[in-house]
């Protein structure tokens, strides 16, 4: 079967350390989870592991508690009829944690022990992260002759590689003020002494004799094989080499020299062959602690319909990334913003780039200009070069003594700011990865100061959401780099959500309610005071996520902006006219950094709008503002937690900060150096705005909403409002259950992760219940938040009522009664399974602890007998985790 469930439980305490070796998987015999413990909850990991019946394999790269466990492949025929072992017997073991008939049973207890020190289990499938076929590109001109730029530092610096006078990213003879600047800097000495950078890509050649020397193997490590040399294997296995060359190619007389020649580079193997998400989110911490840069260029397809965010266990490794990684100064992750500005692409739709723990990186090309495939979006933060107007990145590639000459796209784009990055390093290895994006902002260059498409912030600086800040300039980075003194601990201000005209949304991303997005579009305002602030230290700004909540039934046709109190624009969303998606945005979190350093205090007013299309419609439930930043006192340390809950509306869980965002479907990434076509020889531009959003710049044939024309429900209706009665409520019933508690933000999830995982079985089943979903069943799978929970079932976790209730097990489930709860309920989540073959389950009061039996009966055990599942295979299964959102 295939599907790949998360189920998401509860607590206990326990530590056992594996060693962290690397276990070759085995697929073919074996199938591998994912189980977060839960120390100090009651259960020891190798009593979970009894109970499950499972083997402990190794820890789950570098995240806390996290551990592969793998059972021997199940017999076909379980499989077929949609079951799965592990996650039935754990379900078996909570339904017996909650079943009133044996509430106060030693078994009943013994389950929930078991049951509530597991946070999260999910099932690994083995995903292709595909890897496209490089474009076929004309030959740059190959017998460029030298110039007198480049001969003068050949001539100083002794440089004998051959192909030196035609990397124009080093030394541009033709436009001069269009280069990556580090050639003064290597005159310096300045040239990455000390500094790893890992290319998280198809590979490596450290036989190249270009790269052997720099070639660092302690960070090098192969997903795809489960090996340790990230040998390049496959025919187009060239990727990862290329871009390695850019950053670290030796200084001797093989083709030409990296930005950071004398730093190290890690090859880590992901892209070759299939791999499952814990590989995924291991590669991004492998080595965490010596090698301080991640370079990736890949991501969700860039064809402007994608609309994909990584999944709980990747986004924890990105966070685990910047909290621990280089001694706790935080990783430093570079991502190409992606190659699909010709479809009408933008890096605010991929998760990884609009992420606030990476560094976003577009192209600009040999002449400045803007190349037809770079992506725009407020996430960017800055430009690197690359190809386009007819010239490549020249390079290192696959073989003994390959160059290449056909390199670029945003891929060639990231290496080159990586490059910067690790020369700064060398001299500052101190520097925290709040501090590389501080400098980029700070030092970044103007490029074509008359492109329309640039504006000033708040505080004066350029943005655009072609270049972000700017073109990296490595001279300026790094000098200022020198100087800079380190800022201060993050902090972050989470604005409660905003409920427009009873909009909800469920864990599955279906939406109610919310208000008509009418022509001239909806606005709302989220008001952030002083105050707002002051709780949280928060001193100066950095970046914003909005999270929103739109229904549509085309979603390439939603536009959405942010303005801020100094009336500063963020344009979040532009019109993409090849996104068909009818799923719309269940809790989709965009980011901006356009706002750094601007005074966030008073209205931010969001405006969502559609372009008209005649037949298409939605509406706009709600959204969330989120401020990061530093601290005024940094002795107080906040530390950021993921949350499972983020893309319910109305929110349930406030005190669970989160940078979750499982809006959507998980991604295939992908090297981004598959373009559409010739991407290095089309002409670039540098006169037309990235997006139109209703300003009558660019594309006419977009509707012009009127500002004039808001919605007066909206406007009305907007303000704040958290629903205080329902907090107030629930932390009373938490500092009641204080034996419960720490963990019931936990047990929710867990229940909420069962709840799922028996939903998605269940609709399996019942395709034809779901018609109504927006779409069809299919597309509604696909955009499914893969980890939140659903209302309903939320409500029904929290607590169950009784023993007086039904108790029997076989009934339905009861819409959740939030009124009715009881506070015995809480212990173990009971029924949140809408679901008509799964016997609803009722917890039980909290029983007193008593001796219990370690062996589940072995019916429970064994799995129910399931109905199997609807004929239609592929896509209501493993659909969300599976399918792109694409279509
Ligand atoms: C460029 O000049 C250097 C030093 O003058 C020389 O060694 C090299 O062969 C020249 N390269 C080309 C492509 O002419
Ligand atoms: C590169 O740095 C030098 C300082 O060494 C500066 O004078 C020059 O203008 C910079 N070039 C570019 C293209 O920024
Ligand atoms: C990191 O580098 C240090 C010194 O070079 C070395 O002793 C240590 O073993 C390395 N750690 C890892 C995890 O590679
Ligand atoms: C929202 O729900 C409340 C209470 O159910 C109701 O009074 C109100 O009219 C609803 N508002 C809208 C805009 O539907």
């Amino acid at each position: 079967m295939r599907l790949p469930f998360s189920l998401v439980l509860v607590l206990l305490s326990y530590d056992s350390v594996l060693a962290a070796t690397h276990q070759k998987r085995t697929y073919s015999t074996h199938d591998y989870y994912v189980l977060e413990h839960i120390p100090h909850a009651g259960a020891s990991l190798a009593e979970i592991a009894s109970q499950l019946g499972v083997q402990v394999v190794e820890r789950a790269g570098e995240l806390a508690n996290a551990w592969v466990v793998r059972v021997p492949k199940e017999d076909a025929s379980l499989q077929k009829r949609g079951g799965d072992l592990v996650l039935d017997t754990l379900e078996a073991l909570r339904r017996r944690a909650s079943s009133p008939l044996l509430a106060r049973s030693a078994e009943s207890n013994h389950a929930r022990r078991v049951v509530s020190s597991v946070k999260y289990l999910s099932r690994q499938e083995l995903r292709q992260r595909v890897k496209r076929a490089p474009p076929s590109i004309r030959p740059g001109d190959e017998n460029k002759p030298n110039g007198t730029l480049a001969a003068a530092v050949v001539d100083r610096l002794g440089i004998q590689d051959p192909l030196f006078p035609q990397q124009w990213h080093l030394v541009n003879e033709e436009y001069p003020q269009h280069m990556m600047n580090v050639t003064a800097l290597w005159e310096m000495g300045i040239t990455g002494q000390g500094i790893v950078t890992a290319l998280v890509d198809d590979g490596l050649d450290y036989n190249s004799d270009d790269l052997a020397d720099n070639f660092y193997a302690p960070g090098s490590y192969n997903y795809n094989d489960h090996e340790d040399l990230p040998t390049p294997k496959l025919f187009d296995d060239h990727h990862g080499t290329r871009c390695a060359g850019q950053i670290a190619a030796v200084k001797n007389n093989v083709c030409g020299m990296g930005v950071a020649y004398g730093s190290k580079v890690a090859g880590i193997r992901i892209l070759s062959g299939p791999i499952s998400d814990i590989d995924e989110a291991a590669a991004l911490n492998y080595n965490y602690q010596n090698t301080s840069i991640f370079s990736c260029s890949w991501g969700p397809p860039d064809d402007g319909k994608s609309m994909e965010a990584p999944n709980y266990l990747i986004q924890r490794a990105m966070l685990n990334g910047i909290q621990s990684g280089r001694g706790g100064k935080g990783s430093v992750f570079v991502f190409a913003s992606g190659n699909g500005a010709v479809y009408g692409d933008q890096c605010n739709f991929d998760g990884y780039t609009n992420s606030i723990y990476s560094i976003t990186v577009a192209a600009i090309d040999y002449k400045g200009l803007h190349p037809i495939y770079s992506e725009s979006c407020a996430a960017n933060l800055v430009v690197a070069y690359s190809s386009g107007s007819g010239n490549h990145i020249v390079t290192t590639d696959v073989g003994k003594n390959a160059c290449a000459n056909t390199h670029g796209g945003t891929s060639a784009a990231a290496p080159n700011a990586a490059g910067v990055y690790a020369l700064a390093l060398s001299v500052r290895p101190d520097l925290n990865w709040r501090d590389m994006q501080h400098l980029t902002v700070r030092t970044a260059q103007v490029v074509n100061a008359e492109d329309p498409d640039w504006d000033k912030t708040a505080v004066g600086r350029p943005f655009s959401y072609k270049y972000g800040y700017g073109a990296l300039n490595g001279v300026e980075f790094v000098t200022a780099a020198q100087k800079w003194k380190s800022v201060k601990p993050q902090t972050w201000v989470e604005m409660p959500a905003v409920q427009i005209a009873n909009g909800t949304s469920n864990f599955v991303g279906e939406m109610k309610g919310g208000d008509l997005i009418v022509p001239g579009g909806l606005q709302s305002k989220i008001t952030v005071t002083k105050d707002d602030l002051a709780k949280e230290n928060f001193e100066a700004l950095e970046h914003i996520t909005v999270r929103v909540w739109i229904s549509h039934t085309k979603r390439g046709d939603v536009e959405v902006e942010i303005t801020s109190p100094n009336g500063i624009k963020s344009v979040l969303a532009a019109r993409r006219r090849g996104d068909f998606a009818k799923t719309g945005y269940p809790g989709w979190r965009f980011m901006s950094v356009k706002h750094w350093d601007e005074n966030p205090i008073g209205d931010w007013t969001i405006r969502v709008s559609d372009v008209g299309t005649e037949g298409h419609s939605g509406h706009f439930l709600g959204w969330s503002l989120s401020l990061f930043g530093s601290t005024v006192d940094p002795t107080i340390v906040k530390t950021y937690e993921l949350s499972l809950l983020d893309t319910l509306l109305p929110p349930l869980v406030q005190e669970t900060p989160t940078t979750s965002d499982p809006t959507s479907t998980k991604s295939h990434p992908k090297p981004t150096d598959h373009l559409p076509g010739d991407h290095g020889t089309a002409e670039g531009e540098a006169s037309k705005p990235a997006f139109d959003n209703g300003d009558g710049k660019g594309d006419a044939d977009v509707a012009q909403p009127t500002s004039t024309a808001v919605a007066p429900s909206a406007t009305a209706s907007m303000t704040p409002t958290p629903d205080e009665g329902w907090f107030t409520g629930m932390s009373n019933l938490v500092s009641d259950r204080k034996w419960f508690f720490g963990a019931a933000g936990l047990v929710l999830l867990f229940g909420l992760g069962v709840g799922i995982f028996f939903w998605r079985r269940a609709v399996r089943r019942r395709r034809a219940a779901y018609s109504t979903l927006p779409g069809g069943d299919d597309l509604a799978m696909r955009s499914l938040p893969g980890d939140a929970p659903r209302t309903k079932e939320l409500y029904d976790a929290f607590g169950e009522p009784s023993d007086d209730e039904d108790a029997d097990e076989e009934t339905g489930l009861r819409p959740g009664r939030p009124q009715d709860r009881s506070p015995g309920g809480l212990g173990f989540h009971s029924g949140f399974l809408d679901d008509e073959d799964i016997h609803s389950p009722r917890s039980a009061s909290p029983a007193p602890q008593r001796a219990y039996r370690d062996e589940p009966e072995e019916e429970e055990k064994r799995t129910r007998e399931r109905a199997s599942p609807s004929g239609s295979g592929g896509s209501g299964d493993g659909s969300w985790e599976h399918a792109s959102q694409t279509r």
